[in-house]
């Protein structure tokens, strides 16, 4: 939610600062602006959309002189929370005294009594965000003659802030400095020869080097040239904790495909291979996890497990649910992480409570966590972003190893959260009640997932016809049952997130108790429908929205060739085990949703209102 980008080195810092933005708009794409020091001062260059129309600004300002040449500066790229999308509203935001400029992602919370005090002290406000009052907050703590540097002014403003944050700072009296904080909004130093970026995520660094350091909450980073010194908000050294950034550069490349999103889909025959690497163990008929090994006799006792998420990961959760009550046989329940957090929960001995994230920053998510670690909970994660905040402060977890994720829509992130699912059902399943013969047969079964994918997406051609066919339809149904009833709901999920098409996804049997009225002719109902304890039952759903003039799309298994009499369209998914059907139903519905938002003209990697990773309540 919200890029920054800041550089400091040898360089001309204007080129890097716009790559950077291009490779972290994906986080959120209303406004985006650039800071740079240059002889004449601090430098603002600031435009509402895409970064495209910033570049194109400064290009008009080159051409009239204004260079933007220097070599430390830094950028950001907004989703907007406080004030409207106006380019007064885009960052950076400035001070009225101290030639002080920010970048922020995160919100402040007590902002307003802090805006009424400045304003009492005679600051001038230029906009209705709460990034300018830390800015002008920082600028009135600064005073140099006082020993009060921009560091110390930064230390000092934060003491007085509530919320969440990542700043860069710089100073117009302080050409040499960048100073940089977190709290509860990822912010990481990337360390280079002689120069630094610093990012709110790591692929706007990989190019410059793969030495980082996350920053941790509560880290103040003051960086020159020659260094840089860690400390917390009472001036307090803090040591810090050097990481290599595991990426590669074709990671976060197209390499020739159109959208992220669409090379994210055809990534996962891949990514899964990823996920299981080196996970089973044929001769034992059981599950290798490393990153919860130690926590193994926790989880073999565990009484209860409470799975908890936000949007796509809530839906995987939701399939989680259903593998560890089947194949572990532990009472599990899957909960929205944001309501988990507020709504008081029980947690007695034995519960282990796991936060899922691809981003490992969602707000909700990491407050979830907190609250079950506060009350006692072993506390595990599913994530995805190595070295994330979730991923910290878990005492355990296991990661998906998918590679970056760069679409808004989350497609192979789902894939690999349901497969690690899998793999922690069958690792406890297995030590509890589940016969070795019996793990083996389904962890054979998983392993060949990925080349069963591979078959769906070679039908891609057909799944975008079957999906233009309905494409002017602006309501749709999604239905399953049992392990597919998440499917459902993932799948009406995608198709409105980057296609603004209103989609309901449900319980099939849910249908008949309000939703049905919904129906009307023509209307597309998605179905899966592929064989499995409740097929019978689906087929009778689908003949109650048939009946009332609905189109039926279904979702089937190959070789079942009585479905075609009842649906208008039949996407075929190869045979499987139930628990592993999610990984394939969820294929076409992906396929759908890209080929209905392209068809639709959207910009499927960057949907409206929308942000990669919602770092707010
Ligand atoms: O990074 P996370 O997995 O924690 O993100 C959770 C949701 O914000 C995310 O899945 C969101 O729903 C996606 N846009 C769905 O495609």
């Amino acid at each position: 939610m919200c890029g920054i980008v800041a550089y400091i080195g040898q360089k001309d810092a204007k080129p890097i600062l716009l790559e950077g933005l291009k490779l972290l708009e994906y986080r959120g794409y209303d406004s985006a602006g650039v800071a740079v020091l240059t002889d004449a001062g601090v430098e603002v260059a600031r435009a509402v959309g895409r970064v495209a129309v910033l570049e194109d600004k400064l290009e008009q300002q080159a051409k009239s002189g204004k260079a933007f040449a220097g070599t430390l500066g830094m950028a950001h790229t907004r989703w907007a929370t406080h004030g409207g999308v106006t380019e007064i509203n885009a960052h950076p935001h400035q001070d009225d005294q101290a030639g002080i400029a920010i970048v922020h992602n995160g919100i402040i919370e007590n902002y307003a009594a802090l805006r009424k005090l400045l304003e009492e002290k005679g600051h001038t406000f230029q906009t209705e965000t709460d990034t300018e009052v830390l800015a002008m907050l920082i600028g009135e703590l600064y005073a140099p003659s006082e020993g009060v540097d921009l560091e110390k002014a930064v230390q000092a403003a934060l003491r007085e802030v509530t919320g969440a944050y990542a700043i860069v700072v710089m100073c117009a009296q302080e050409p040499d400095v960048l100073v940089c904080a977190r709290k509860g909004s990822p912010l990481i130093v990337g360390v280079g020869n002689g120069e630094y970026v610093v990012a709110s995520d790591a692929s706007a660094i990989v190019r410059h080097t793969t030495q980082a350091i996350p920053l941790d909450d509560y880290n103040v980073c003051r960086i020159t040239r020659e260094g840089f010194r860690t400390s917390d908000l009472q001036d307090e050294q803090v040591s810090p904790k050097v990481m290599q950034i595991e990426m590669d550069l074709e990671e976060i490349e197209l390499g020739g495909f159109t959208h992220y999103m669409q090379k994210e889909i055809f990534e996962q025959p891949a990514s899964m291979r990823n996920t299981l690497r080196g996970r089973i163990d044929h001769n034992e008929g059981k599950v290798v996890l490393g990153g919860v090994a130690g926590f193994a006799k926790e989880l073999v006792k565990a009484k209860r497990v409470i799975l908890t998420a936000q949007g796509t990961a809530l839906h995987s959760a939701m399939i989680g649910e259903y593998l560890l009550e089947d194949l572990a046989k532990v009472p599990t329940e899957c909960e929205y992480a944001s309501e988990f957090r507020y709504r008081n929960p029980i947690i007695e001995d034995g519960t282990v409570v796991v936060a899922i994230s691809q981003s490992g920053e969602t707000a909700d998510t990491l407050a979830a966590l907190g609250e079950a670690k506060d009350r006692g909970a072993l506390a595990l994660g599913v994530v995805n972003a190595v070295g994330s905040t979730i991923a910290r402060e878990t005492d355990a977890g296991v990661y998906l190893r998918v590679g970056p994720e760069i679409g808004v829509a989350s497609t192979k992130a789902f894939l690999g959260q349901v497969t690690v699912l899998t793999l922690i059902s069958l690792f406890m399943g297995r030590r509890r009640f589940m016969s070795q013969v019996e793990c083996e047969q389904l962890l054979t079964e998983l392993e060949r997932v990925p080349t069963k994918i591979e078959s769906i997406l070679a039908q891609a051609d057909e799944i975008r016809k079957v999906t233009e066919k309905y494409v002017t339809k602006e309501n749709w149904l999604f239905l399953g049952r049992g392990y597919n009833y998440p499917v459902a709901m993932e799948g009406a999920l995608k198709l409105k997130e980057i296609s603004y098409i209103h989609a309901e996804g449900m319980p099939a049997a849910e249908m008949k108790h309000g939703p049905i009225a919904l129906i009307t002719d023509g209307m597309p109902a998605v179905f899966i429908a592929n064989r499995g304890a409740q097929y019978e039952k689906v087929i009778s759903n689908i003949e109650e929205v048939r009946s009332r003039g609905g189109h039926v799309i279904a979702i089937a298994t190959e070789g079942d060739d009585r479905i075609g009499n009842v649906a208008e369209d039949v996407i075929y998914v190869p045979d499987i085990p139930e628990p592993l059907s999610p990984l394939l139903t969820v294929v076409p519905l992906q396929l759908m949703a890209y080929y209905a938002a392209v068809a639709r003209g959207h910009d499927v990697d960057k949907p409206r209102n929308l942000a990669k990773s919602v770092t707010v309540e």
